[in-house]
């Protein structure tokens, strides 16, 4: 056998188009914002689904794709591992898987987006073999990935780190009896994937079930996949030959997270916005908790439409696993928290770390304590504009929201952070009624 990278090849790419002006984002103290806002597709949908193609040969085709820098660098990945990327036009991929697929992700490109994690299950399950860069951390903490390795072994690959890497080897994949100790996304998704080719059955119990999740398992299936228990804790995948996979055409579903974030920015700035595309079914329990808040939430035909008559009202809040809220929503509910009547209490369940934006948003006057899995939140009548820092993309979105109910000038900085996630949040919200700009 060939060593891991002999042959490493890397392919021309169309790049996403990437932020062109300003690396800040000005935001003065706004509302009430109207109008109609269109959310994109969602991050954590197509990146999986990009991975994915490495299983199938031929020119698949995705709709429905934000125009975000962490396409553009997944685009980069999988360019050097043999399916290359293109953008006939805004919103659309095509990604043409050449057969000729290296087993390898290098340390350059793992370490610029967490999500490159996902080729693992699909370079290991096709080519018997990977070597994979370790994927960092990110700011909010530790994000291992022993989950992933302790089912592919279950699975019959073979572990070893060296170097900085982790190299797996495998005969065939087979199939395996899988329980998750907690229903981690990436792990979820890592297996599947991997048992699509493997031989026999795989069942994997207590499974993430994220709309994402779902759209990913419908894209496998459009390929030629064998999954039952869709949408469910359980998923049984009968593994089938690679030649009987086809080249696979997809719209990804609409970014939750990114629907939250305009619903939130009409939370603090009052008003009325039709958030166009959002899907009401994948987001239940968060509008649940809104309409708690005192927003008068309705699904329309063609998204969800969201009016903020009064300051909202505080709640208690848990982050959980889907159908749970989710822990991307948090810095965006502890900022609508800070302007709310009353004082709510958070807690994260996920990443106990992922409380750092919250020294920004004292910053900008919000009264908010931490402890461990806690936050303490006392809501203020306003906040008071500064130069804050986007720590990661929700955190630097929740910034942004901040600066709308914020007298005076917010002025955020780490932009690229946001601009990894987010589809012209600038663009949207100015065309709404906030007064925003980047600089
Ligand atoms: N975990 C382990 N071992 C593992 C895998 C996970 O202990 O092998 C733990 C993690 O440390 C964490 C929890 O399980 O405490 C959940 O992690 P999960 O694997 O579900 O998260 P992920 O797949 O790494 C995805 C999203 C995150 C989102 C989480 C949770 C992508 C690229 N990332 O991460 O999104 O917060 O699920 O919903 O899909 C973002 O988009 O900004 C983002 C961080």
């Amino acid at each position: 056998m060939k060593s891991i990278g002999d042959d490493q090849q890397r392919s021309e790419t169309v790049p996403c188009a990437q932020p062109t002006a300003g690396t800040t984002i000005v935001v003065r103290g706004s509302g009430p914002l109207s109008g109609r806002v269109e959310v994109p597709g969602a991050k954590n949908s197509v990146l999986k689904l990009m991975a994915t193609t490495i299983l199938c040969d031929g020119r698949h085709e995705i709709s429905n794709v934000p125009d975000i820098v962490d396409v553009a660098i997944m685009g980069d990945l999988l360019a050097a591992i043999g399916v290359e990327m293109t953008r006939p036009e805004s919103g659309r991929i095509e990604l043409h898987n050449t057969g000729r697929i290296v087993p390898v992700a290098p340390y350059e490109l793992v370490e610029r987006i967490r999500a490159s994690i996902n080729v693992l299950g699909p370079l290991l399950t096709r080519c018997g073999e990977v070597r994979l860069s370790m994927p960092g951390g990110d700011d909010f903490g530790a994000r291992p990935i022993d989950m992933h390795i302790a089912g592919l072994e279950a699975m019959g690959a073979e572990f070893k780190f060296s170097h900085g890497y982790l190299e797996a080897r495998c005969e065939r994949l087979h199939g395996a009896d899988i329980v998750l100790e907690f229903p981690s996304v990436g792990a979820t998704e890592n297996l599947m994937t991997a048992a699509v080719l493997a031989t026999g059955v795989t069942t994997i119990d207590n499974c993430a079930r994220e709309p994402e999740i779902t759209d990913l398992c419908e894209f496998l299936v459009a390929m030629g996949a064998d999954i039952e228990g869709i949408g469910t804790s359980t998923l049984t995948i009968t593994g089938v030959e690679q030649h009987d996979l086809r080249p696979v055409t997809h719209r990804t579903v609409p970014d939750r997270i990114q629907a939250a974030t305009y619903l939130a920015a009409c939370a603090v700035a009052g008003g009325e916005l039709d958030v166009v595309g959002a899907r009401a079914d994948h987001m239940t329990m968060l509008l649940d908790r809104f309409g708690d808040m005192g927003l008068r939430i309705t699904p329309t035909d063609d998204g969800i439409n969201v009016v903020a008559a009064q300051r909202c009202r505080s709640i208690d809040i848990a982050t959980l696993p889907y159908p749970g809220i989710a822990t991307d929503y948090k810095p965006l509910i502890i900022t609508m928290l800070a302007v709310a009547d009353g004082v709510g209490v958070v807690t994260e369940n996920l990443y106990p770390g992922r409380f750092r934006y919250v020294e920004e948003l004292q910053r900008l006057g919000a009264d908010v304590r931490t402890t461990g899995h806690h936050a303490v939140v006392r809501g203020v009548p306003r906040l008071s504009g500064a130069p804050v820092k986007a720590h990661d993309i929700r955190a630097g979105a929740a910034m942004v929201v901040a600066g709308l109910a914020a007298d005076g000038q917010t002025t955020i900085s780490g932009v690229h952070h946001i601009d990894r996630g987010y589809d012209d949040l600038v663009g949207r919200l100015r065309s709404v009624g906030a007064d925003i700009e980047r600089r």
